[in-house]
Parts: structure tokens; C-alpha cells; sequence
């Protein structure tokens, strides 16, 4: 595991039961949220990933949802905690950076929140390995602090880094994928929120 990653694990692992406490269960999502994410699993065929999944309040949400949904993360604990909460869904320990499943073989991905500890450099070989795994025309839904400019801040677990919308999308496109959609949010009390919906080229 690299460096980075080792990091990102060790912090999460040692507040995973308060992260866990605090947005492990789907109703401490924000409405608009949970309808954005319900909306697209339903339009996808085929099997889905959370990547990033934490403790798997997204990965059983889209499994009500009706989806064939397996979630994966980097810290054993979140991956515990999925398993005994949502012991009808596969989770597993792993990497954004390597998904561990045959090209094209998925029909949409998931990364809630979960690429926004990545150094900037390090985003486009992520969304690399989704545009592998993910079949022509299957869907990306990623949720993330949204800013004017690139910044790094300090997160309360580890430090991370928010993005203008535009240049999240630049990132998306060079690596394959077209822009459905874009949301942002500023709630007061919070920093504020992006997502993008993105669909894999088909040729
Ligand atoms: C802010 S949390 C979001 C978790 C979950 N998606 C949610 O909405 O609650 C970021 C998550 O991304 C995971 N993560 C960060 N870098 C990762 C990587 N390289 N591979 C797999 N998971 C990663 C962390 O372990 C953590 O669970």
C-alpha cells in the first residue's frame, strides 16, 4: 500500500467508531442526497461499487434500492462494521486504486466523498481505473466539498482537499467519461457540496 493510502487508513481506523456513530446510518444523509443517489442506482443495470464505502450506509441504501451493490474501503474496521450492518451485501477491503474487478465489468460506481483525501495528482488514475471498470455507458456518481479553487484543508480526520466543479469535470472527461449532471449545496454550518453524475463514453 502506498504511503498516502497507509495514512488515510490509520486515521480512519482510529476514529472509525465515531465517524461510524456519527454518519454510518443513512438518515444523517441529506435528503437531496439520498434522492440523488436512489434516481441514479435506479437507472443502472448490472452490478455497482461504493468505492470508498466507509461504514456502508450508502452500499445498504442503494441495496433498498434495489441495486446489486458491493462496497469496498481501505479500513478493516469500516469494512467489520458494513458486514454486521448490512450482512446481505458484499463488502470488502480495498482500493480506489485498483477495484479489483475485469474491465467493463461494472454499471456504475459510487465515490461518496470518498476521493477527496487524494492529492490532486493522484485523482486522475483513480478515475482511470473506474472508466476500466466500468462498462460503455454505465454511470459515476462522486460526492465531494466543493470551492472556487483547488484547496487542501484540514479534515477533521485527515487532511483533504475541495474542488471548483469545473475542474473535477475537466478530470472526468480527460479520463473518458461525459458530465450528465452537476448539484452544489452551501448549507450553513457546512462546507460546501458538489456531485457529479457522469456517464463512460461509449466508444
Ligand atoms: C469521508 S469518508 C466517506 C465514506 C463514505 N463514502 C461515506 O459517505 O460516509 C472517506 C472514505 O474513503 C475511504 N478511502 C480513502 N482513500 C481510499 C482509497 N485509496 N481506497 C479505498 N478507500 C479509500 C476512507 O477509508 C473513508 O472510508
Amino acid at each position: 500500500m502506498i504511503e498516502a493510502d497507509a495514512g488515510v487508513r490509520s486515521a480512519y481506523t482510529a476514529r472509525a467508531d465515531e465517524y461510524t456513530g456519527l454518519f454510518g446510518s443513512i438518515e444523517a444523509a441529506h435528503p437531496e442526497d439520498r434522492h440523488l443517489v436512489a434516481e441514479w442506482v435506479r437507472t443502472l443495470t448490472g452490478p455497482v461499487l461504493d468505492a470508498g464505502c466507509g461504514p456502508g450506509q450508502w452500499t445498504g441504501f442503494m441495496a433498498d434500492n434495489g441495486a446489486d451493490v458491493a462496497g469496498i474501503d481501505l479500513v478493516p474496521d469500516f469494512i467489520a462494521h458494513a458486514r454486521i450492518r448490512f450482512p446481505s451485501v458484499p463488502f470488502n477491503v480495498g482500493s480506489l486504486r485498483s477495484l479489483g474487478v475485469p474491465q467493463g465489468h461494472l454499471a456504475g460506481v459510487l465515490a461518496w466523498y470518498s476521493l477527496i483525501h487524494l492529492a490532486p495528482e493522484n485523482v486522475a488514475p483513480v478515475l482511470r481505473e473506474f472508466a476500466r471498470a466500468i462498462a460503455p455507458g454505465g454511470g459515476l456518481l462522486l460526492g465531494f466539498f466543493e470551492s472556487g479553487e483547488l484547496r487542501r484543508f484540514p479534515h477533521a480526520v485527515t487532511d483533504a482537499y475541495s474542488w471548483p466543479v469545473d475542474r473535477f469535470s475537466g478530470l472526468l472527461e480527460t479520463a473518458g467519461f461525459s458530465i450528465v449532471e452537476t448539484h452544489t449545496r452551501s448549507d450553513a454550518g457546512h462546507r460546501p457540496h458538489a456531485a457529479i453524475i457522469a456517464r463512460l463514453t461509449s466508444e
